[in-house]
């Protein structure tokens, strides 16, 4: 329990994907944003392109955020390179370039933002994903006094990035209610938090995290009411797209 303590040192309120829903999601004007509305964290999903490039993007797919279609695994990085992937939030944010783990790295330690990496691996590729992605961010962040927190939904990505760098620290996330083996899964992939549906993160089971001597956090909390309420009961932290009506200091 003390390890996991003294591996914890992230702020209460993180910004999701860069800057929430104000930004096109994981660029580094999003990034950007969040960084110039005070949250000192961002937690932002990271995949690998076809030569193996990490790079930040949620979907599968390029569809839904980029002028382009396809599955971004099956892209190299030039060819994501050249798509737009800020006209679809709004044109203020057109030109907007795909980012790579790296300029995010070194733009969020330039200007001391700390990071959640959401290991969101493609279809097939988990355990590949969560090992080089790992690599990757052990050695970016090789001087950082405070190291990127690695979370995935994926426990095979998990695995991988506790084998390549067992001293980063790793959160599961959980979509639904606390599973019945919710420790075992913990202790197997040596996490030090559990990352959950905000719908599903009660009074009680914040205290069973706790009580375990895991950290609890909470994503997406958009609506103020509920976040208040959440740190209240202690959650230790919660993401949020709401960059504005939940400011990094509440
Ligand atoms: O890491 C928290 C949250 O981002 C997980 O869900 O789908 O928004 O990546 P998603
Ligand atoms: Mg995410």
């Amino acid at each position: 329990m003390t390890d996991t303590l003294l591996r914890w040192s992230y702020p209460r309120i993180i910004a999701h994907r860069g800057g929430g829903h104000y930004a096109p999601e994981n660029t580094l004007a999003a990034v950007r944003l969040g960084a110039q509305r005070g949250f000192t964290m961002v937690e932002y999903d990271v995949k690998l392109t076809q030569d193996d490039l990490a790079i930040l993007l949620h979907d599968d797919k390029v569809d839904r955020t980029s002028n382009g279609s396809g599955d971004a695994g099956a892209m190299s990085y030039r060819e994501l390179a050249t798509l737009d992937f800020g006209a679809w939030h709004s044109a203020r944010y057109a030109g907007e370039p795909i980012p790579t783990l790296y300029a995010i790295a070194a733009f969020t330690q330039h200007n001391g933002i700390l990071s959640d990496i959401e290991i969101k691996p493609c279809a097939g590729t988990e355990e590949h994903t969560g090992t080089l992605v790992t690599r990757m961010a052990r050695l970016m962040w090789a001087h950082a006094k405070v190291p990127p927190l690695l979370s995935s939904f994926s426990e095979i990505a998990l695995a991988a990035a506790l084998r390549e760098a067992p001293e980063l620290p790793r959160a599961l996330l959980i979509a639904d209610e606390l599973p019945t083996d919710w420790r075992e899964r913990m202790q197997r992939l040596q996490c030090v938090a559990l990352n959950m549906n905000q719908r599903h993160v009660t009074p009680d089971a914040i205290h069973r995290v706790h009580e375990a001597g895991y950290k609890i956090t909470a994503w997406t909390v958009n609506d103020t009411v509920r976040a208040h309420d959440l740190l209240d009961w202690g959650c230790d932290a919660i993401f949020t797209d709401e960059i504005e009506a939940i400011p990094a200091s509440i």
